[in-house]
Formats: C-alpha cells, structure tokens, sequence
C-alpha cells in the first residue's frame, strides 16, 4: 500500500524540529524524522512550522461582513451595535445571511481555520439566521467545522419569545445553549436565565457557552452563577463564558475567589481580544479600562482559555480578517501576555485549547489525528504570532485546500540588498 502523502522536515507548535508527517485516508500515520517511505505525493516544508488548525470559539456568522447595514455605529459601543443588528434583523433574507457567512467561510479557510463556534441570533421569530447557519454549516463541513450556539441576543427574558424561540432553534439541531445574562432587565432575571439555560442544557447533554458579562460594570457577576450551577448540575468541561470583560474592573479581592472556582468547576473562558479593548471602556474618562478578561491569572488557576475573533466587519466592529493570529497579537498586548511561556500559551488559545472546549474530534499531529493542519510561514509559534505569518498551505482531511504565497518585496534605494524578505523567519 502506497501511502497519500508525506510532508517532510518540518517544526511542530511543541518544539520538535526536522519531522517528517505521513498520511493516509485523512489520518496522521506517522510523524518522525527521517520516514523512509515513498508516498503518492511530496511536500517540503523546508523547516517551518506545520500547526493544526486555527479554531475560533466565538464567532457570529450571522451578522459577518453586514458593515454599514443599515448605519454605522458612531458611539463604538456595544449597546448602539445591538440596536444597529436589531434593525438589520428585521429585515434579513435567508439567501443574504447564506451569502455573507459563505464568503466569510472561504476567507477563515484560507487563513487556516479548522474550526469556528458561531453563535446565531434566535431573537426574530422567523429564526432567518439559524435556518441560513444550519444550511452554511452543512455546506462548509468537507472544509471547515461550524459549531452553532442557539444565542438571545436581545435576552432570553426580555425579548418576548427569547425562551420559545431558543428552544426551537435547539430543536433544529443548533449545538449549543448560549445565553446573554447581563443583558436581562435586571440582576435577578440575568442569574434566573443562567439557572434556566444551564438546565436546559444538563437535559439534553449540550454544552453551554454564554456572553458572560459582557460590560465594564464590575458589579456584573453572572460568571458566579454560571459557575455554581455548572458544578450543581454536573455540567463540568462543557461550559464556557465567553467574554466576562467585568472581570477587568473587578474587586481584586472577589476575584481571587472567583478564580479558584471556576477552575474547581472547569469552567472555561473565552475573551475576545479585538472587540473587548474596541467595545469596553467608552463610558471611562482617563484612565481607561481596556477590558480585557484576566488572562495571565487565570491561566496561573488552571482555567482553559480560548481566545475569539467574534466579529468582522459588523455593527460591532469594522475590521478584521479571520487572522488568529492577529487575536492572539492583541491579546498578547492588552493582556500583558509577554513572557515566551505566555506567548506559546496565547497560540495554544487559538488552537489546541479551543478545539477541546468545542470537544473537536482526532484535532492534532498525533498519530491517529485527522489530516487537518496549516503550514506557516515561521518558525515556531512565537514567530507565527509577531509576523502573522503567511499560510503558505492548508490541508484539511489530507487534501491541500489552500495555497499562500511568500511576502517578498524589492527596496529600491542605493547600496542596500534589493530583495528583502520581511516574512522570513528566525529561529527563536
Ligand atoms: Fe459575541
């Protein structure tokens, strides 16, 4: 039996240099230096670094690329993007989310996601954007994975049919149970929505992720009893709280009682870089809270962090171009992330970590894996975040589905080199 493919000489995101990856039927089969086997094709990944996948565990499909649609948010805030998709909502077509999500779909694959957990408005009752998600999820799935999380927006309390509306989606085959508590008229409404999703979710053996106090109010603490009725309900390893940018301006005291709990409960976190230091902090005057979730403690707890793109090019935020890489660069900056250690856990936040909070399966370069995997332009890790390296190919199932190129450029100015190669990378 002659084998599909060995890509030769490469780095691995662990510190292994000069292996060789062998596949067959879609599978890792092998993975040494020096496989002496002659397969159908050869590639030669001339030393640089073969990672899997990128995984993003936030995102929203359904509002991607709708910039400007119907207005600009002029306040940069998250309250005035809610209202600007709440008018873009209402009048959304099946055939325009379908579009959109498709081409963002083919933008994520080119840049080396795997996998994204997108979280789909179930607040119109015509539930437009769960049918338009289930049908872009199906279509994508040869090439990419899409987990969908059956999200509120407007509240599951306070949008009149939130509730009914979130269990039809879940019917439809939506994955997972979000929720969006301190969006709730008050403070007890918002904890009753966490007690009632996480039940919801314990009943039908789904995983929970929800938009975790998403706001610089440091009085908002729904992560607590997100972490409680995780732990109440045996729920631990599937539930996550994505964003929790209250946790910036928190007591300091508080949260080191917070922290030990959620690790207790196993409950991960899921901050998102670019839009949190876009979005918080609009109503400070100097000093300005950045609200980035405390990574660097967490991390020192034991909690699993995964960082999320959550937006491109939407009422919330207008830039972006499904680069991880670029997440894991602002999280490394806002966070404080500078240690090489913290750097390498920043990559893992984009891929290894995510993948186990989606329960990905046969994600890795293990032996037995699935074939899916980037070649980047880089070394290591480290390098792979400071250059925001080049995907020069994406294999998805052992079957190439992307090709990039090289950055070179030519300096014209007298007595320097003339090609330069500001993609090259140095050992590190
Ligand atoms: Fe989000």
């Amino acid at each position: 039996m002659t084998p599909d493919l060995v890509i030769r000489n490469v780095a691995l995101p662990d510190g292994r240099t000069g292996q060789d990856l062998l596949i067959h039927a879609g599978r890792i089969v092998e993975v040494r230096p020096g496989i002496a086997v002659a397969a159908r094709e050869e590639i030669d990944g001339g030393g640089l670094l073969a990672s899997p996948p990128f995984v993003d565990a936030h995102f929203h499909l359904d509002s991607v690329l709708s910039l400007g649609r119907p207005r600009l948010n002029e306040s940069g805030t998250l309250l005035e993007g809610i209202r600007i998709w709440g008018e873009l909502r209402a009048g959304l077509t099946h055939e325009d989310v379908v579009e959109r999500a498709l081409a963002y779909c083919d933008l994520a694959v080119a840049q080396g996601i795997g996998a994204i957990r997108s979280h789909v408005d179930v607040t119109d009752d015509r539930l437009v954007g769960v049918a338009a998600l289930l049908e872009v999820k199906r279509r994508v799935a040869p090439w990419l994975t899409i987990q969908l999380v059956a999200f509120p927006q407007d509240g599951l309390y306070r949008a009149p049919r939130g509730l009914a509306n979130l269990l039809r989606a879940l019917e439809l085959g939506v994955d997972v149970v979000g929720g969006i508590p301190h969006h709730e008229r008050t403070m007890e409404d918002g904890r009753r929505s966490v007690v009632e999703l996480c039940t919801i979710a314990a009943e039908r053996g789904l995983r929970v992720d929800l938009h975790c106090d998403e706001t610089d109010d440091p009085a908002s603490r729904h992560i607590e009893t997100l972490v409680a009725e995780t732990t109440r309900l045996g729920l631990q390893g599937r539930v996550a709280g994505s964003h929790l940018t209250s946790m910036h301006g928190m007591d300091n005291y508080y949260v080191s009682k917070l922290l030990p709990l959620m690790a207790e409960a196993g409950v991960a976190a899921i901050p998102n870089p670019l839009i949190n230091i876009w979005l918080q902090g609009r109503h400070d005057a100097w000093p300005k809270r950045r609200g980035l979730a405390r990574v660097a403690e967490m991390w020192a707890q034991g909690i699993p962090v995964a960082f999320g793109h959550d937006c491109v090019m939407d009422p919330w935020y207008p830039m972006g171009s499904a680069d991880m890489l670029e997440v894991a660069k602002m999280a490394i900056h806002a966070g404080h992330l500078t240690s090489r250690a913290q750097m390498r856990a920043a990559y893992e936040a984009i891929t290894s970590v995510p993948a186990s909070i989606l329960g990905l399966e046969g994600y890795g370069l293990d032996p037995g894996c699935r074939a899916d995997l980037v070649l980047l332009e880089a070394a290591d890790p480290i390098e792979a975040i400071r250059l925001q390296a080049a995907r020069l190919l994406v294999l998805r199932g052992g079957r190439v589905v992307a090709r990039g190129s090289s950055r070179r450029v030519r300096l014209e100015l007298p007595g320097r080199p003339g090609e330069l190669d500001p993609g090259r990378p140095f050992p590190s």
